[in-house]
């Protein structure tokens, strides 16, 4: 722990919930009762106050005394069985809570949740075969308290020099982001720099330029350098956003190239024409990977912010070194943008059946939230399963309420792609009311 005492964990106080409050009035009355049996068992009399003589009564007197001393005594005694049943109790009730899902239990609301609020705190189950690179089998969504569930890990995290560098974890610090605990809660120390930092080339030269390497720390990372970052995409599938650090590759083509009614790839100018010219000037790029949809929008005096987590490669370190704003920020954060405010939401491959389906929806409503009416989101490869898009998807999407201006669904077909699994691209918008 950092600083002072003032900062550290403190445990919240125990037995809020309702359950354990019935509980614990239940082993009120058991105690009560113990207690009375107690007295009655062994005969505590009252004294003869007029029956003798004085000293009749002060013997009398001496042995109540004697005997509610020893009635004391194993009154407290009692009571340390009963606090030790207490604990023990308290003890089975959260690792009973914790084996049948009740997170509640570890949650310390002030009293039970149900409904949209115990959606809302989740946690969301991710499909088998999608945890191998985000240490969790469920996904949380984001909230504020939701560090409280891992406190040896944010304990763990919080252990740093106060003003000192801050430990280079950066996985770590991202798997518990994905846990919930999103903001994350490191305030006061200084992350590590770059070695051998070179100041950024100009725009708009940094756009399509691959930034040295020495902007970025590579300690989280088993490539070193933009050299094998780009040559491992190559070689292997299975890295997030696998070809895009190579901007002289696949990367420089991308939205440039309409394929026309019933495609799939939809062209940026094409999109752009949709409405008034000057008239989308803002958005977002949810899971911007190397940040080319932004490069590309700001070309056409568009500003886009592009959100990024960093597995497996410095995504945001890449991005704002092509003079782009990253936005480091998990698929189950709240979009931190105010209702109604932005003019369009982009987002490839990253929103897909990957995404457990409370969070996905979630998602998509608060993509809703922040386009402003007229606003366009343009989901652009949304892979599932065939089952997977009639049965649940296309019908998640027409919920959500927005007109559909472009639809166009088909095969995956490319690298990676696994059997019966298909693309859907939309282009949508806000209806004004
Ligand atoms: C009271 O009990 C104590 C021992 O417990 C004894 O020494 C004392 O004499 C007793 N007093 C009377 C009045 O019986
Ligand atoms: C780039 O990093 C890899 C390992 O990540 C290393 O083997 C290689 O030598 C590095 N290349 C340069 C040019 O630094
Ligand atoms: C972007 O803005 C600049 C300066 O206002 C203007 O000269 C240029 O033509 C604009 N580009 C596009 C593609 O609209
Ligand atoms: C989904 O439903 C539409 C219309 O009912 C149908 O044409 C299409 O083939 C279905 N898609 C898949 C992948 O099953």
């Amino acid at each position: 722990m950092g600083g002072s005492n003032e900062y550290e964990y403190k445990k919240p106080s125990r037995l809020q919930n309702p359950t354990r409050s019935k509980l614990k009035i239940l082993l009120l009355l058991l105690s009560t009762n113990l207690f009375s049996i107690y007295l009655f068992s062994h005969g505590i009399k009252l004294p003869a106050v007029f029956i003798g003589g004085s000293d009749v009564l002060l013997q009398e007197l001496n042995s109540t005394q004697s005997q509610l001393s020893h009635s004391r005594a194993e009154l407290a005694q009692l009571h340390r069985h009963l606090s030790t049943a207490e604990d023990l109790l308290e003890t089975l009730l959260s690792e009973l809570g914790r084996k049948f899902g009740d997170h509640n239990a570890d949650d310390k609301w002030p009293g039970e949740i149900d409904g949209e609020l115990k959606l809302a705190v989740g946690p969301h189950k991710l499909p088998l075969g999608y945890n191998h690179n985000l240490g969790t089998d469920e996904l949380f969504p984001t909230l504020g308290a939701a560090c409280r569930r891992f406190q040896p890990e944010v304990a763990n995290y919080m252990t740093y020099k106060v003003g000192g560098e801050c430990p280079s974890d950066e996985v770590f610090a991202q798997r518990l982001m994905l846990k919930g605990c999103e903001p994350l809660p490191r305030r006061r120390c200084h992350p590590k720099s770059p070695k051998g930092y070179v100041e950024p080339a100009p725009l708009p030269g940094s756009l399509w330029a691959t930034p040295p390497d020495s902007s970025v720390v590579w300690d989280a990372y088993t490539c070193k350098n933009y050299t094998c970052l780009i040559n491992r995409g190559l070689k292997k599938w299975n890295y997030d956003c696998n070809d895009c650090f190579d901007l002289k590759g696949r990367e420089k083509s991308r939205w440039l190239v309409d394929s026309g009614s019933g495609g799939l790839d939809f062209g940026i100018d094409s999109v752009l024409a949709t409405r008034p010219r000057g008239t989308v000037r803002i958005g977002l790029d949810i899971g911007g990977g190397s940040g080319t949809f932004a490069a590309r929008m700001r070309e056409r005096n568009v500003t886009v912010v592009s959100s990024t987590m960093n597995f497996d490669g410095p995504f945001n370190s890449f991005i704002a070194s092509r003079g782009l704003v990253p936005l480091h920020i998990s698929v189950a954060h709240r979009l931190p943008f105010f209702d109604n405010t932005l003019d369009i939401v982009h987002s490839m491959h990253v929103l897909s059946n990957w995404v457990p389906a409370a969070t996905l929806e979630f998602a998509l409503f608060d993509i809703y939230r922040v386009l402003r009416p007229g606003g366009l989101f343009w989901l652009d490869h949304f892979f599932c399963t065939g089952d997977q898009l009639n049965a649940t998807y296309v019908p998640m999407l027409e919920g959500i309420g927005f007109n559909k201006l472009r639809w166009a669904t088909g095969r995956k077909v490319d690298r990676g792609a696994v059997k019966n699994e298909w693309y859907l691209s939309a282009l949508l918008e806000k209806p004004i009311t």
